[in-house]
């Protein structure tokens, strides 16, 4: 049976470029697609000056699609501004890869949406966002629609693990509806601050599990 896939896709999935993470990255992102569950990281070394990508890396756990878009959106972007990395879109990175079978689109909108997070989170580093929206338990939510649930695969939203969202004067309260020594409690808990804290109004998060 002939595979969906154009030489270019089978090529980088093959070879996929700039594979791996980066220790010291001035930012990184980690998506998850809603419509297949799987998840993309990615890692950027950022010049502070030019404000340009000089190093950019990443982690998939998605299908060949994803593989490919993400070796080559990496290839796409590095060296680029900042600004002009967020303008690459899933259609140019599906067109530079000779096209994706429609039903692995959201393979290449995860991958795009992996550099764009990854960029989001360098600017709220570095205060660098412009449209300063303050943070409201509305922001909080989707935040945590990123973070995984690592026991079903989802995220904490999805399954139904938010108890509680409380935000007053710079800090954010999060309760979550397992038991403080549950085998992956501490991973939540760590990735929960790494999604919220950066948000530029944020001084402090809290997470707290109920039992
Ligand atoms: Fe999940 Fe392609 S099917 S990333």
């Amino acid at each position: 049976m002939p595979l969906p896939y154009s030489e270019i896709v089978m090529e980088h999935f093959r070879h996929p470029r700039n594979v791996g993470r980066i220790e010291d990255a001035d930012a990184k992102s980690i998506e998850g697609s809603p419509a297949c569950g799987d998840m993309e990281a990615v890692y950027l070394k950022v010049d502070p000056v030019k404000l340009r990508i000089t190093d950019i890396k990443f982690e998939s756990y998605g299908c060949a699609s994803n593989i490919a878009t993400g070796s080559i959106i990496t290839e796409m972007a590095k060296e680029k501004t900042l600004e002009e990395a967020k303008a690459i879109s899933w259609k140019q990175a599906s067109e530079a890869l000779g096209g994706l079978p429609p039903i692995k689109t959201h393979c290449s909108v995860l991958a795009v949406d992996g550099l764009r997070a990854a960029i989001q989170n360098y600017e709220e580093r570095h205060g660098l966002v412009k449209e300063r929206v303050s943070t409201t338990v509305e922001v909080v939510r989707k935040r945590l629609k990123r973070v995984m649930n690592p026991l079903t695969g989802l995220d904490l939203v999805r399954t139904k693990v938010v108890e509680d969202i409380k935000i007053a004067e710079g800090a954010v309260r999060v309760v979550i509806d397992l038991p403080a020594d549950h085998q992956f409690a501490a991973n939540i808990r760590e990735e929960i601050i790494e999604k919220i804290e950066p948000l530029w109004d944020v001084d402090k998060v809290v997470v707290e599990f109920t039992e």
